[in-house]
């Protein structure tokens, strides 16, 4: 998974290792038990997976007329997968007018798009479907849902994290405007293996977004909360600049199906427990397989040891100037039993939505065996915060220009002003102006 241009981790990552493994015997012992459950868990996450028959046993289906009559038990379920589908957010009809709709657009203009010589993956993000669909007041309510699977409530006394927490409005859904794909069957795609978005080394280095894992860090793998705000409002998640990284706070990635897709079609992909990998992956760095196996299993927890003596940490990749990552793949994360594990979205139909929570692994399949193009806008889930907001302003003057939003590259030719490219009038909902930032 290393490039060409990586370079070795710098040693200060080996200082900020010792600094966060607990410093004294007890300490210790609990970091190694609780990595020990983890691996057992991981094991019998595995089973389960390799188990069910179907996807949809393991990741959960919601009907948005539900969303209000979901289940306690449902609402835990969902959390703990960490990755929904929520069928019927937009008429079928409505969903596939916006697919012919884009596929008119990329033939008739200029666009630049993935792979160059049979464009799939567009750099767009000012179409008129795309400016409509997130402005659909159903799209809006759905993430206003999903913001609220976060708790905002705080044990900590510190003045800053307060005064974030004072500032989020999980009720205020606000857009980010992100990309479309619409994938030709019997292509190969492996541009997305499986990774998580939102931030790579930061997780580790950056003191408020370490504080999300804190539990974790503690060897309390089981208390650590996914879904707490605090920590996650101050995060650093882009320290490096990185180009593609998105600088808002999203609580959950989605896209909207433009077609039909599933299994085999070219779909997303998502490890189903979001507290158990966020368990590893935090404190995968801190173990390593012993030199003289004990057992047979290299998965076996008797095989590995702690060890902080390295700069590594597995998945993350150093540049000179920057650092891509978390990537897993089995060599670097084996306990994750990825090529089991990974489980394809249940079968979706134009309308329906699907989101993961911001720290799920997830990969795009990479086989699409069907006969249709599998067709998806990218629409997350984002609330109000002081940082969202900032990002919401410089967003719409991107919009105004018709030029790719702030996170985003730049394209040699802007879409502004082409024939099918949304305009502020395409903004026809009250809810959909607050979320674009042109109404407060
Ligand atoms: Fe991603």
């Amino acid at each position: 998974m290393s490039l060409p241009g990586d370079i070795p981790m710098p040693e200060r990552f080996a200082d900020l290792k010792r600094a966060l493994l607990p410093a004294d015997d007890e300490g210790k012992k609990k970091f190694v038990q609780a990595w020990e459950d983890v691996l057992a868990a991981l094991k019998a996450k595995a089973k389960e997976v390799e188990n069910a028959k179907e996807t949809s046993e393991i990741i959960p289906i919601v009907e948005f007329a539900d969303l209000n009559k979901i289940s306690k038990d449902e609402m835990e379920r969902i959390k703990r997968v960490g990755t929904v589908i929520i069928r019927n957010v937009v008429g079928d009809a409505q969903a596939t007018a916006w697919k012919e709709e884009l596929k008119a657009h990329v033939k008739s203009n200029p666009v630049e798009g993935i792979p160059e010589n049979d464009k799939q993956f567009f750099m767009l993000y000012w179409t008129r479907p795309q400016v409509q669909a997130r402005a659909d007041p159903n799209i809006l309510a759905t993430t206003v849902w999903l913001n609220h699977l976060y708790n905002t409530s705080s044990s900590s006394g510190d003045s800053d994290v307060q005064s974030v927490l004072k500032d989020v409005k999980l009720n205020t859904p606000l857009t980010y405007a992100d990309r479309f794909r619409i994938r030709h069957p019997g292509n190969k795609w492996d541009q997305h293996p499986p990774h998580i978005d939102g931030g790579g080394i930061e997780r580790w280095e950056d003191a408020n977004f370490r504080s999300c894992f804190a539990d974790i860090l503690e060897g309390n793998w089981r208390k650590h909360d996914p879904y707490a705000l605090e920590g996650r409002l101050n995060a650093k998640i882009s320290l490096y600049k990185r180009a593609n990284q998105a600088s808002v706070f999203r609580t959950f990635q989605g896209w909207l199906a433009l077609s039909e897709t599933g299994p085999g079609l070219g779909t997303l992909k998502v490890f189903p427990d979001v507290q158990l990998s966020n368990a590893y992956l935090i404190m995968r760095p801190f173990f390593r397989p012993k030199e003289k196996q004990v057992t047979e299993d290299p998965l076996d927890a008797e095989n590995w040891e702690l060890d902080t003596s390295t700069p590594e940490f597995p998945g993350i990749f150093a540049s000179p100037s920057s650092f891509r990552g978390p990537r897993l793949i089995p060599p670097s994360h084996p306990h994750m039993q990825l090529p089991i594990t990974m489980t394809s979205c249940p079968h979706v139909n134009p309308g329906d939505m699907v989101f993961w929570h911001c720290d799920v692994v997830h990969s795009v399949e990479v086989d699409h065996v069907g006969v249709d193009d599998s067709a998806v806008m990218y629409i997350p889930a984002v609330p109000s915060t002081k940082q969202n907001e900032e990002y919401l302003i410089r967003q719409l003057e991107s919009f105004k220009q018709g030029i790719p939003p702030p996170d985003f590259p730049r394209t040699v030719v802007p879409e502004g002003g082409w024939d099918g490219t949304g305009v502020e009038k395409d903004v026809t909902t009250e809810i959909g102006k607050r979320a674009m930032g042109f109404a407060y």
